[in-house]
Parts: C-alpha cells; structure tokens; sequence
C-alpha cells in the first residue's frame, strides 16, 4: 500500500468513527484506539507533507468535529495567555509592564498570582443570577455550547448566591480531581479499559460526551478567575467589572462561585518568584493539576492602559513549571512484540527518581525518532515526565558521551523478531515494523491475553505471569490449546496449586458457551472491536457463515464498513486462522449465536415516585419521566406523603412547596442527574 492510500484509508476510518462517536453518539471504538489511528495519521502526514490536505481530520481544531454539540458565539474573545519559561522571562514581563504603564523606576506593581489549573476552559452566563449557559473556548470566537453538561458539575451554582441582577459571564477552568481521575483508571484497568493518560484528557472526553448523564458520574469540578460584564447592557465585556482583581476574585467567592483559595496578592517580582518557587514543589499535594502560575496585574485600570495583543492580554503571563526532569543511563534499547507484531523499541534506564516514583522504563516510539535524536545506548540521557503516563526521553547529553573504543554505537533495530527470529517487515507507507508470524510466541502470549480478557472470553485468572509461562514452556501455542489443559500440566507449572488450577480450568470450561460475539471478538481480529463482533454475530448467526462469507456480505452488515469487512475476510482466507477454528470447534467452543437472556435483577428506582415540577436544563419532562421508568420509577403529577422526590427545574410550581410542607425531598438537576444514573 502506498502513504497516499494508507492516509485515504485511515482518513476514510476516522471520519467514520467521528461519525459514530458525535453524530449518532454510538460509538464502536474507545477513545485510546481512536487516538491510535489519528496518531497513526498525523505519523504518516509528518513524513510525507506534500500529502496533507486541508480537510484532513488532522487539520482540525481540537481534533475531533464536534458536530453533537452547538456552537455559541463569545461576547469577547477567550484569550490564551503568554507563557514565560524561567524567572528571566517573568522579570522580563514585569519590566513590559513597568513600561508599558509608565511607572516611575523602583515603583512596584502589584499582581496576583493564581494557580494555573490544567484543564478545560469554559465561559459560563448567568441572568439574574441563573446558570443560562456554558461554551467551551473553541477556536477562542466560537466555542460548544455544553450547557448540559456543565449543569452536572456540581462545583458550579445553578444559582448564585446574593444574586445581582443583570447578564454577567464568568470565565473559569474545568478540571478533573487527581483522585477522581485515579479511581476511574484504576476501575478502567480493572474492566480491560484502556486508562487516560491524565487528568486533562479524562476531563476533555468527558465534556465531550452527548449524554450528561455519563457526564454526571464522572465527577468533574471546577474553579473560575475571571468576571465580564454583558455586552448587551453596555457593560465593558473585554476587561473584568469592578477595581482589582483581587476584589473580583472576592466577589466571586461571595456569590458561591468555586475559587481556588491559593492566590495571593504580590508586591513587585520578588514575592511573585517566591510564590512561583514554593508551588513547583508543592504542587504535587493539589487536588488538580497545576502547569504553572498565572500572573497577573491587579489594578483594572492599569490593565485597560496595557491592552492586549491579538492572541493575548499585556497585563497577564502564564509562568509555566518546569517539566520534572532527571538524567541518567541508558543502558539498553530492548523491543517489544504487540498483539497485532508491532515491534516497538524501549528504554532500560539506570534507575532514577523522578515525580516521586522511580523510573526505569521510557518510550522510543519508533526506529526513526531514535535516530533523529542520536539516541545510543550508553549515554546519559535527559528523562522527562510531561503528561503522559511513561516519561520520554528528550535528548541524550553529548558532553557526557563517552569517546574512542567506549563510545556508543547507533542503535541498530533488529531485522528479527526477538521472539521468534521470524524476519520483520515494514509495510509501505507505515512507520512501525511488524513481526508476520501468527504463530510468534510473544503475539501469542498477547493474543492469549486479549482473549481471555474480560471482555472478550472472559477467562479469569489467565494473567500476564501465566500467559507468560504457558507459551515460552510450549504448552499454549494457540488459543484452542486452553481447551486441552488439564490438572496435571497446570500443576507442574510455577506458583499453581491444585485448587487454582481446578478454579482455571473451570472458567475455561465455562468460556466454551459464551456468546459468539464474545468468541468474533477474543480472536483479535484487525479493526473488530465490541461493536463491530457483535454486529458480525447477530447477522450472520455463526462462525461458518462469518467465515465462509464474501466481502459484499459482511460489507451490507449494519455498522461494518469496507475497511472491517475487508480485514475480517482476510483474517478467515488463512489457512492457520481456519485450523485454529477447527480445533476449537472440536474441543467444544460454542460457534453459533445463542439469544441474549434478559436480566431478572430488580431495577434500581423500583418503589420510588417521582415528581417533576419546573423545566429541566438537560432534557424535556418527557424524556425525565422516561429515563425514571426506564430505571423502573413511577413519575406521578402530584405531591404526597409517597412521594419519594420532587425534582425541582428552573420557573417550579406551587408543588415545590407542597414537598416543603410535607417533608418530602427535593432534587435539583445536578441530584436528580446522579440518581437516574445510580450513584
Ligand atoms: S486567566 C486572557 N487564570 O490557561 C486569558 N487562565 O494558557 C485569561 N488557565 O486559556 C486566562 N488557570 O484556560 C487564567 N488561574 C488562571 C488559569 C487560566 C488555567 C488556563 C485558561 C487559559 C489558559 C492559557
């Protein structure tokens, strides 16, 4: 395949998942694999720009199309902020500033500083002190209208407290709490799904999801620093109301808005670097994540003398804290062999500390970028850790190569595959060398993992130790070989007693009647996901009619397109792929589809009765009432004694008071989201 036509295919995927994704909210990836194949896009635009074409989805703000969500205009453009990278460049900013507002030499400007909080940046209105509105920053002009969305955040105030009356818009940060984000990975893990790689992009797809239901449980927060006036009513909009900043972010705090509580006001540049100091090493006992401090001039009049550039305002810089950085050894370049044969090279690094834990292991992405960086094995290198969950390595350090018959000699990726000696291939157009052999222990040991994982056969206790040992002893060569182990070769290997092996042995045993859609899914095929397996199932009802079918067939199955149809029937015209079916069909594995079971458990809001009074933000009382009953509640018209909750939206009647008399509970729309979804 040629770049030209790998980049048609992989554009032509793309658009199809965004499609499923924001269109029909439905879709049949998850978000890592999605990543995957836009990261794989932009690798092969990087290495041939004359293909890149305006309407790639690489060419897009943001990335993704949001088509679910409207857009909303900003009533004053949502400015980015310039960054200063050392203490120089904050004096530097503080003497612009000294300049730019004609002070006299010596005099001291005071600025606050605030914590820069890594998260998503929303504009929030509120009329006569009510939530109206919520548009992310978009392109800085025009940004999504996520209204919904942000009525489920339960740090921002539906209704302000002292209300003043009037349209104001309040600018602010969306963010996911660090402990938050790390219990949802740790249920990810737990559930096979692939984990975020930090907070911000773990609160970035989850403002990006249509549904706020999803969007409630997630439990996102919030703090704002920044107060305009309404256009509308001629109110100044391109600069904050009031005489300071720090009386604004007072103000704020007093109408129940979240503001984060650690800024301070600062005399000059000293306080200001010292502040910048103490939190680069505090930081990390926050609740977010913080990139930085941002600075800014307190005085509003002296910011209206300073303006703003077209992309930022002169009165505000964002001090960025260093990436946590570390040196040490490089002591080899060792590859890894992926499911699908990816052969990706790694780091061994001489251990070292680094963010608090101690690092031994960096990415090398590719053959190419090693080579671009001159990185050897032997040198010191510079590890850093950014945002994401591996550090990388930035550079090697050359002062510190070794010279004559000590120095480090290129790293040369292997021709072979370190598992199975079979000779790797690159395909053309791709940057990744690929191992061919299905039968390569390590994409075995992978393929083992992934089919017995939860979601696919659903084996437990096959774990990484024991893939491990069952392969290289020669045991497992394919998945059918599980369906052959008994008693005694489990017990002769490492750490297996006769109970666990009996335990194991059970769950493989009952994996034989799983559901087809499970078993479609387990064999890895390229580009078949959940979805996908499941669409393949229901239609053509078994495993002989799925492999036996031509690309027109599978290419008119609802939700597979040309792209799946043509890698599903590629997979089934190898020979080795229909023995292996073969001797799992004779060891008993279940092939044909089998009716889904209905589940008989009791629906969580069973007993309970509902009231709705007022309009919902989120939804219409129709689709309230439905998602109540569809969880097994009763929605009924009038409060009594029985009612169990009177969710109360905006404008309520006289039934709000009638759940006061009575002493039955109310529910605003954040309470009642979280309930309809179970927590
Ligand atoms: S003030 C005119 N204050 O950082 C710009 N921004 O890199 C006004 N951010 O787009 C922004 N914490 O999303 C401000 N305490 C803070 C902030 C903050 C995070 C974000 C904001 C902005 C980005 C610029």
């Amino acid at each position: 395949m040629t770049p030209a036509e790998r980049i048609a295919e992989l554009r032509a995927q793309i658009r199809h998942h965004e499609e499923r994704y924001y269109a029909l909210a439905d879709p049949e990836i998850s978000d890592a694999e999605f990543d995957t194949l836009m990261a794989q896009l932009e690798g092969i635009e990087r290495e041939n720009p004359d293909l890149v074409t305006a309407d790639s989805p690489t060419q897009r703000v943001g990335g993704r199309a949001v088509e679910g969500f409207a857009t909303a205009e900003h009533q004053a453009p949502m400015l980015s902020l310039d960054n200063a990278y050392t203490e120089e460049e904050l004096q530097a900013f503080d003497e612009r500033v000294r300049r730019g507002t004609g002070l006299q030499a010596g005099a001291k400007v005071t600025y606050v500083a605030e914590l820069k909080i890594d998260g998503l940046s929303i504009a929030l209105t509120y009329e006569d002190g009510q939530l109206r509105r919520g548009v992310t920053r978009g392109d800085g002009y025009r940004g999504e209208d996520v209204t919904s969305n942000v009525r489920t955040i339960k740090a921002i105030p539906l209704t302000l407290k002292n209300a003043p009356a009037g349209r104001y818009e309040v600018r602010g940060e969306i963010f996911l709490p660090r402990s938050v984000f790390e219990r949802i990975n740790r249920e990810r893990e737990k559930t096979g799904e692939p984990v975020f790689a930090n907070p911000r992009n773990a609160a970035a797809g989850t403002m990006r999801n249509l549904d706020p239901r999803q969007v409630a449980r997630r439990g996102l927060s919030a703090y704002v620093y920044q107060l305009l006036g309404d256009a509308a009513a001629g109110s100044p909009v391109d600069e904050p109301i009031g005489a300071s900043h720090s009386a604004t972010l007072e103000r704020l705090a007093a109408w129940g808005l979240p503001v984060e509580p650690n800024w301070r006001t600062c005399e000059g540049l000293d306080p200001l670097l010292e502040f910048c100091r103490a939190w680069d090493s505090r930081r990390r006992s926050l609740e977010f994540d913080a990139d930085g401090v941002v600075v800014k001039v307190d005085d509003l009049a002296l910011r209206r003398r300073l303006g703003s550039t077209a992309k930022f305002p002169r009165w505000a810089v964002a001090f960025k804290f260093p990436a946590e950085q570390a040196t040490t050894k490089l002591l080899s370049i060792e590859v890894n062999v992926g499911r699908t044969g990816a052969v990706t090279p790694y780091a061994v690094l001489d251990p070292v500390q680094l963010s608090g834990s101690t690092i031994q292991l960096a990415t090398l992405h590719n053959a190419g970028e090693i080579a671009r960086k001159d990185i050897r094995p032997g040198d010191f290198v510079l590890v850093e850790k950014g945002g994401d969950v591996i550090p990388k390595i930035v550079k090697p350090i050359l002062t510190l190569r070794p010279s004559g018959d000590a120095k480090p000699r290129p790293f040369q990726m292997p021709t072979r595959c370190p598992a199975c000696a079979s000779e790797l291939q690159r395909p053309e157009g791709e940057v990744v060398w690929r191992c061919m052999n299905t039968s390569c222990p390590a994409k075995v040991r992978r393929g083992l993992m992934h089919f017995a994982s939860r979601r696919a056969m659903n084996i437990e206790g096959l774990g990484e130790a024991l893939a491990d040992q069952l392969v290289s002893s020669g045991i497992v060569k394919d998945y059918s070989d599980l369906y052959r182990l008994s008693i005694p070769t489990l017990e002769a290997l490492e750490r297996m007693g006769k109970k666990s092996a009996a335990n194991l042995l059970e769950q493989i045993e009952r994996s034989k009647s799983n559901e087809l859609s499970r078993l479609i899914y387990a064999m890895g095929i390229r580009h078949v996901g959940e979805r996908g397996a499941d669409a393949l199932a229901g239609a053509l009802g078994s495993l002989e009619a799925l492999m036996d079918a031509p690309v027109e067939r599978l290419e008119a199955v609802q939700d597979v397109g040309p792209v799946v149809a043509r890698s599903v029937r590629a997979f089934f015209d190898e020979p080795r792929n229909r023995q292996l079916i073969d001797r799992m069909r004779a060891a008993g594995v279940r092939m044909a589809a089998t009716p889904r079971v209905a589940t008989t458990a009791s629906p969580p809001l069973a007993g309970m009765t509902f009231v709705i009074t007022g309009t919902l933000a989120s939804m219409s009382r129709e689709a309230a009432a439905g998602a109540i009953e569809e969880k097994g509640g009763r929605v009924s018209s009038s409060v009594s004694r029985k009612t169990t909750y009177v969710v109360v939206g905006t404008e309520p009647g006289s039934k709000r008071e009638k759940a006061a008399e009575l002493g039955v509970q109310t529910l605003d729309e954040a309470a009642f989201l979280q309930i309809i979804i179970g927590q």
